[in-house]
C-alpha cells in the first residue's frame, strides 16, 4: 500500500514509525488474501473477463454482497478492456493548463517585488480602537512586511514604511474611534522575505467592486452527532443574504432529523433529500458535492459561490471579512494545490489506482493510466467556487467535465482533485486561485496512523482537533487570506472555540456571562434513530441506569422508557452520560451517571507518582490520544483497551510494563506490554482478545521489573439485547458463556492467586444462562459496582413518583438546561444575523 501523505496544505511524504508498521500489518493481511486466485465457487455470477490481478482478487473476496463483488469484477473488466476512462481529453484553457502567475493581480516587477491589489477591511474590535487591513495574498507566499496605505492598522504585521492616501478616498477614521467606519479599496505592497528595497504603488482609488451584495452558499456536509456545534457554527455563519445548504450522511439519522426544523424557520436554510452514504475518501464525497451543485442552481436562490463547510471547520474571520474578500473576486475560484511536484502528489494520493465504492468500502482494484492532454491537480478538498463555474461543472456536458467525472467516480478522495483539474483544464483557468481559505492543523505524527483502514484500502491521514495549545496556528490566519480553520471538535476541546469567538468579536458575543458557557452535550443515543443502529451494551446500560434509578429512588413504584443518551462535559472533561427516559406516570426524568475509578496503585514508586490517567475502555482514537468511549462501556464483543498517559520525567529512560488481562473467573488470558518513553508518554495497549468476553469484573494487572504496580478494574457487561432484541436463552449461553482459551501462566503465578477459580466459574456458568429478570438483576448488580447515578432531575416539574427531583431547566448538567451558545433564536430584523 501506497501511503497518502496528507490531504492538502503543506503536502509531504510521511516516515513515521508507526505508520509504516500500520502499513505494514496491512499489506500483511492483504497479501493473506492475494495468494488465491479468484474462487468463482464464491460468486453467484461468472465475471465478464479472467480476473487475475491481486488487487481485485483480493477485493472480490473481501466485499460482503454479492453486488459489491460484481461491481469490483465489472470495473475491472472494464479496466483491463481499456474501456473505464477516456485516454485522451482536451482542455480549453488558452494557455494549456498552466496558470498565470496573475492570481488575484499578483505579478512580480524587476525588482522581484510582488503587487497585490487590496483592500482595507475593517475588524472592529469593540475595545480596541485599531483597525485589520485584509490583504488578498496569493497564498503559500512569503512576505516579511506589508506597506500599508494607512496607519490604522492591526495585527503582527509592522509596517516598514506608510504613506497616507487622502482622506477623501477613505471612510477611515483614525485609532480612538471605535466606532469609525472604515473601508476602501486600496493597491498593496507586499514584499518578499529578505528584499529590503520597496516600491511605493499608486493607490488604487477606483470605485471598489460591490461586496455589499455577494451571496454565498455555505454548503455544510456533515456528520455525526455534534448537533450543538453545527448550531453554533450555522450562528457565526448566518446571515439573511447568504444560504446554507446542508448534506448529512445518509446514514446519521439523528443530525437529519434535528436540523430539518430549521427549514420551516429560515429560508435560506435548506436540507438537501439526496443523501449519500459519504464514507471517509470516497466518491461518494464528489458525487454528493456535484449533486448539491446540481440542485442549488436550480433553486431560486441568486448567489455567487459556493463554499463547503464541514462540522468540524470554524471562521476564523468575520463573515463580512469573507464577503468582502469574495466580494472583491467575484470570477474567481478558490482552490488549494497540492504545490509540489504533481508526479510524486499523483502516487502518494493515490489517484494512479483505480477504486470502486461499494458496501461502503473503496476497493482498490488496478492500477490505471490518466487520460493524456490534461493536466492532473489537486491538494484539498475545501473550496469556494463563482457561480459560473459551478454552473459549468455540475451541469455541463462537455467532454471535459464528462471524462473527468468518469475517471473521478473511481478516485480515492475525489474532492481533492476533481475541481482543481477541472479548473486548471477548463477556460477557467484564469480563475485558479491557490488558496482554499482554510488553515489546516495538520499534524502528521499524530493524524497519519492509517486510520481508515476499515473504511478504504489506503492509508489516509486527519488533521487534528484545534486546542488552545495550537493558538498561534489559528492567530497566524489574522493576516493573511484564511477564513476558516478545520478542525474544531467540542466534545475534544471546547475551550479552543470561546477563545477564537472572543478573539473575533470581543467580549460581547458570546459574553463571559452566557450560562453553561463552558459545558457541551452531545447526543449518543435517540430512540428514533434506525441509522446508525444503537450499540447493544449502551442500550444494556442505559435500560439499567433507568431500572436501577427506580429502585433507588421510587421503589421500583415507577417503570420506565428509555429516550435519549447524551454526553455531558464541562471544561473539556467529561462529567457525566445523561439517560433521558419517561416513567410510568407520564413523567420525563433525566439521570446523570459516570463510570466509579476502579484503577488501584498498589506499589508506591517514581513511576506510579508519574500515572495520570489509567482505564480500560474502547474506541481509543489515536490522532487525539483519547478514548471516545467515555462511559467506558465494554460488552462481549467490544474491543477494549488499556489507556494511559504518564506524565513527563525529563530523563529519556524506557520503561517496559507487563499488563496481564484476568477474566472474571481470574484467569490470565492474555499478557499485553507497553513501552513508557518521553516520547509516548500517553498510549494505549491493546489486548488480543477471543471473542465473546465473558461478562463480569475483568482486571488489568501492571507489571514492573516482577513488581506490581497497578491493578485497574473494569466491566464486561453481559448484553440485555442483542441486535437490539432481548437476549434469547441459546443466545445468553453463547454470548455469556465467555469464549474457549487456553489460560496463560508463564512466570506471572504469583501475581494470579487464584484460589476461588472452581466457584467462580461456576457462578459464571450459571449466570451465562441467565434471561429476563435474572439477566436484568445481574446487569443492574454490575452496574452498580462500575457506575453511579450522580444526579437525577424532571422536565416541567418537581415530583415525580412521589419523589422530590430538580427540574431539569435549573441545572447545569441536564441536556434541558440553557445552552444559549448553541441556541438558535430569531434573526435580528436589523443586522441580518443571530
Ligand atoms: C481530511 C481533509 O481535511 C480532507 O480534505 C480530506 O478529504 C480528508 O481528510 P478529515 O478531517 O479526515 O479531512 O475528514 P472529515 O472532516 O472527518 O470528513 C470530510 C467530510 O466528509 C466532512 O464533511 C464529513 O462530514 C464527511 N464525512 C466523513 C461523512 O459525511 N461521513 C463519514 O463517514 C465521514
Amino acid at each position: 500500500l501506497e501511503l497518502k501523505a496528507n490531504s492538502s496544505d503543506d503536502w509531504q511524504p510521511q516516515s513515521h514509525k508507526a505508520v509504516t508498521q500500520g502499513l505494514e500489518n496491512h499489506r500483511k493481511k492483504l497479501q493473506v488474501a492475494n495468494t488465491t486466485a479468484l474462487r468463482l465457487e464464491e460468486l453467484n455470477f461468472r465475471p465478464e473477463c479472467e480476473i487475475t490481478g491481486k488487487e481485485a482478487v483480493s477485493a472480490i473476496h473481501r466485499a460482503k454482497s454479492q453486488n459489491c463483488k460484481q461491481l469490483i469484477a465489472n470495473v475491472t473488466c472494464k479496466s483491463l478492456a481499456g474501456t473505464l476512462y477516456p485516454k485522451r481529453l482536451t482542455g480549453s484553457c488558452p494557455n494549456g493548463g498552466k496558470i498565470a502567475g496573475k492570481a488575484l493581480g499578483c505579478f512580480k516587477d524587476e525588482n522581484n517585488y510582488r503587487l497585490l491589489s487590496g483592500y482595507f477591511g475593517v475588524n472592529k474590535k469593540s475595545n480596541s480602537p485599531e483597525y485589520c487591513i485584509q490583504l488578498c495574498l496569493q497564498s503559500g507566499f512569503e512576505y516579511a512586511g506589508v506597506q500599508y496605505s494607512h496607519e490604522c492598522f492591526c495585527g503582527n504585521d509592522e509596517p516598514l514604511s506608510t504613506f497616507k492616501l487622502p482622506d477623501s478616498s477613505c471612510n477611515m477614521k483614525c485609532p480612538g474611534d471605535p466606532h469609525a467606519t472604515c473601508g476602501g479599496y486600496y493597491t498593496i505592497n507586499v514584499f518578499q522575505t529578505g528584499i529590503k528595497k520597496f516600491v511605493p504603488q499608486v493607490a488604487n482609488t477606483e470605485s471598489p467592486p460591490s461586496h455589499e451584495n455577494v451571496k454565498i452558499v455555505f454548503l455544510l456536509t456533515l456528520n455525526g452527532r455534534a448537533l450543538r456545534q453545527v448550531k453554533r457554527l450555522l450562528k457565526i455563519l448566518y446571515h439573511t443574504r447568504h444560504f446554507y445548504y446542508i448534506h448529512v450522511d445518509v446514514r446519521e439519522d439523528y443530525l437529519f432529523r434535528e436540523l430539518l426544523p430549521l427549514e420551516r424557520r429560515f429560508p435560506n436554510i435548506r436540507l438537501t433529500r439526496r443523501r449519500f452514504a459519504t464514507i471517509w475518501g470516497g466518491a461518494s464525497l464528489l458525487e454528493m458535492l456535484l449533486s448539491c451543485m446540481s440542485e442549488l442552481l436550480d433553486t431560486p436562490w441568486t448567489w455567487d459561490f459556493v463554499l463547503n463547510l464541514s462540522e468540524s471547520d470554524y471562521p476564523v474571520k468575520q463573515i463580512s471579512a469573507l464577503e468582502r474578500f469574495l466580494g472583491a473576486n467575484r470570477d474567481r475560484n478558490f482552490v488549494k494545490s497540492h504545490g509540489r511536484d504533481t508526479q510524486r502528489f499523483l502516487q502518494k494520493q493515490g489517484l494512479d489506482k483505480t477504486f470502486v465504492e461499494c458496501d461502503r468500502r473503496m476497493w482498490r482494484v488496478a492500477d490505471r493510466r490518466l487520460p493524456e492532454g490534461i493536466q492532473m491537480d489537486g491538494g484539498s478538498d475545501w473550496i469556494a467556487l463563482s457561480r459560473e463555474f459551478v454552473s459549468y461543472v455540475a451541469k455541463s456536458g462537455d467532454d471535459l467535465v464528462g471524462g473527468l467525472r468518469q475517471v473521478f467516480r473511481h478516485t480515492l478522495l475525489p474532492a481533492e482533485s476533481f475541481f482543481h483539474t477541472v479548473l486548471r483544464n477548463s477556460r477557467f483557468c484564469d480563475s485558479y486561485v491557490d488558496n482554499n481559505l482554510h488553515v489546516t492543523n495538520w499534524k502528521r505524527k499524530l493524524g497519519c496512523k492509517c486510520q481508515y483502514k476499515h473504511v478504504v484500502d489506503w492509508c489516509g491521514c486527519s488533521p487534528n482537533d484545534f486546542r488552545p495549545d495550537d493558538w498561534a496556528r489559528i492567530q497566524s490566519t489574522q493576516p493573511r487570506q484564511l477564513f476558516f480553520a478545520r478542525k474544531f471538535e467540542p466534545i475534544i476541546n471546547q475551550a479552543v472555540l470561546l477563545k477564537l469567538e472572543l478573539w473575533l468579536f470581543g467580549l460581547d458575543k458570546p459574553s463571559r456571562s452566557v450560562t453553561n458557557l463552558h459545558s457541551y452535550w452531545q447526543s449518543v443515543y435517540h430512540h428514533l434513530d434506525l441509522s446508525p443502529a444503537i450499540d447493544d451494551g449502551l442500550r444494556t446500560v442505559t435500560s439499567s441506569v433507568g431500572r436501577v434509578w427506580s429502585k433507588t429512588v421510587t421503589n421500583a413504584t415507577c417503570s420506565v422508557t428509555i429516550l435519549r443518551a447524551t454526553s455531558f462535559h464541562t471544561k473539556d472533561l467529561y462529567k457525566y452520560t445523561l439517560v433521558h427516559f419517561t416513567t410510568s406516570d407520564s413523567a420525563d426524568i433525566e439521570v446523570a451517571f459516570r463510570p466509579i475509578n476502579m484503577t488501584y496503585l498498589v506499589a508506591p514508586s517514581t513511576l506510579t507518582k508519574r500515572i495520570e490517567e489509567l482505564a480500560v475502555s474502547s474506541d481509543y482514537d489515536q490522532k487525539e490520544q483519547i478514548s471516545r468511549n467515555f462511559p467506558r462501556i465494554l460488552s462481549p464483543y467490544s474491543e477494549p483497551v488499556l489507556v494511559y498517559k504518564f506524565a513527563a520525567s525529563g530523563a529519556s529512560v524506557t520503561h517496559n510494563i507487563t499488563c496481564l488481562w484476568l477474566d472474571p473467573i481470574g484467569q490470565l488470558v492474555e499478557i499485553s506490554d507497553i513501552s513508557i518513553e518521553e516520547s509516548a508518554l500517553i498510549g494505549h495497549s491493546k489486548p488480543n482478545l477471543k471473542h465473546p468476553h465473558r461478562p463480569g469484573s475483568w482486571t488489568v494487572k501492571l507489571i514492573y521489573h516482577q513488581t506490581l504496580l497497578a491493578e485497574v478494574k473494569f466491566l464486561i457487561t453481559p448484553l440485555e439485547f442483542y441486535s437490539g432484541v432481548p437476549l434469547g436463552v441459546k443466545q445468553a449461553r453463547l454470548i455469556h458463556g465467555g469464549s474457549v482459551s487456553r489460560p496463560l501462566t508463564d512466570n506471572y503465578d504469583r501475581f494470579i492467586e487464584n484460589s476461588d477459580e472452581g466457584i467462580l466459574k461456576g457462578v459464571s456458568v450459571s449466570n451465562s444462562n441467565k434471561t429476563g429478570k435474572e439477566l436484568q438483576d445481574w446487569i443492574d448488580s454490575l452496574f452498580s459496582k462500575f457506575y453511579v447515578i450522580e444526579k437525577s432531575c424532571a422536565v416541567g416539574r418537581t415530583e415525580v413518583c412521589g419523589v422530590q427531583v430538580e427540574e431539569c431547566r435549573r441545572t447545569s448538567w441536564s441536556s434541558f438546561a440553557p445552552d444559549p451558545k448553541s441556541f438558535i433564536g430569531s434573526v435580528n430584523e436589523t443586522s441580518g444575523a443571530f
